[in-house]
């Protein structure tokens, strides 16, 4: 078992935690400076969200998000993490083709990007399949139920999933699907919190929760929402920890106006000659 500071987590380490009923704490990261800040925090697990279109990138979904996004943004993330789990989100349409490919895509994740493990959205037929064929390949899958973002346009819109019986029937089942095609947790997301309550007590391994309530074995969120980095809508279950975008923002407006004001760069910010050599210089020498 690793010790809770120092040494890397590993995917037992979070089986032993939903076993004795501690919770995981996990976030999203997309770069070296973020990852190494929450890492060194001392969170559980790093996710390379494809979240990274809409938080980092700018798009309006995830839908747009390439393989070669997610590798870019991998690799600073797993040099970061000396002690969190890192783990890459495969993006929409890198396993959606061949068995073949999609396996190659994942592998990508851990030969290149050096993370420990991948995510991917849905529990259909086919989906269960692949996963099936991931694990036997030795990659470690993270399964993902409830809203799926990259179903964005299946749905119509963001919004709670399973609050009806029948809709609830199809999520606990595909939990299950899911855990017994290999998966080693769940992320369950928006969904009401007594459902994510049924699905953890029926699985054996570890329910991620975001915007699925309390009863959970771990929680993640958005690097980006959780500080107040983000730009557009946040959802009701983001709570804010700090203020970033204010805070940033007023250490713009004062570097604006100090370099207009002359404020800045003063001599204390600037680089110096000594005078001897100034006065060789203006004299020519
Ligand atoms: O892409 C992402 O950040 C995610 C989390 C919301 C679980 O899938």
């Amino acid at each position: 078992m690793p010790d809770e500071k120092t040494e890397k987590i590993t995917i037992p380490f979070l089986q032993a935690k939903k076993e004795k009923n501690e919770k995981i704490v996990a976030i999203t990261a997309y770069d070296f400076p973020i990852a190494k800040i929450v890492d060194e925090s001392g969170i559980d697990l790093i996710l390379v969200g494809d979240s990274l279109g809409m938080v980092v990138l700018g798009y309006e979904n995830t839908i747009p998000v390439t393989m070669e996004d997610m590798i870019h943004h991998t690799k600073p993330v797993v040099r970061a993490s000396k002690r969190a789990l890192v783990v890459g989100d495969m993006p929409y349409f890198s396993f959606h083709l061949s068995n073949k490919e999609s396996v190659f895509n994942a592998s990508r994740f851990l030969k290149e990007a050096g993370a420990s493990a991948v995510k991917v959205e849905g529990a259909s037929k086919k989906r269960l399949k692949l996963i099936e064929s991931l694990v036997e390949a030795e990659i470690p899958v993270m399964g993902h139920v409830g809203l799926t973002p990259q179903s964005i346009y299946h749905f119509g819109k963001f919004k709670v999933r399973g609050k009806e019986v029948e809709e609830a029937k199809k999520i606990i089942q595909g939990a299950l699907s899911l855990e017994k095609a290999g998966v080693f947790s769940v992320v369950l997301e928006c969904i009401p919190m007594e459902l994510a309550g049924i699905i953890t007590e029926r699985l054996k391994i570890p329910t991620i929760g975001i915007g699925a309530g309390p009863y959970c074995d771990g929680q993640i969120l958005v690097f980006h929402d959780l500080v107040g980095f983000s730009n557009g809508y946040l959802p009701k279950f983001v709570k804010i920890y700090a203020d970033i975008n204010e805070l940033i923002s007023r250490a713009i407006k004062e570097y604006i106006n100090d370099v207009k004001k002359e404020k800045f760069p003063d001599s204390d910010h600037s680089y110096h000659m000594k005078s001897k050599k100034i006065k060789e210089l203006i004299n020519g020498g």
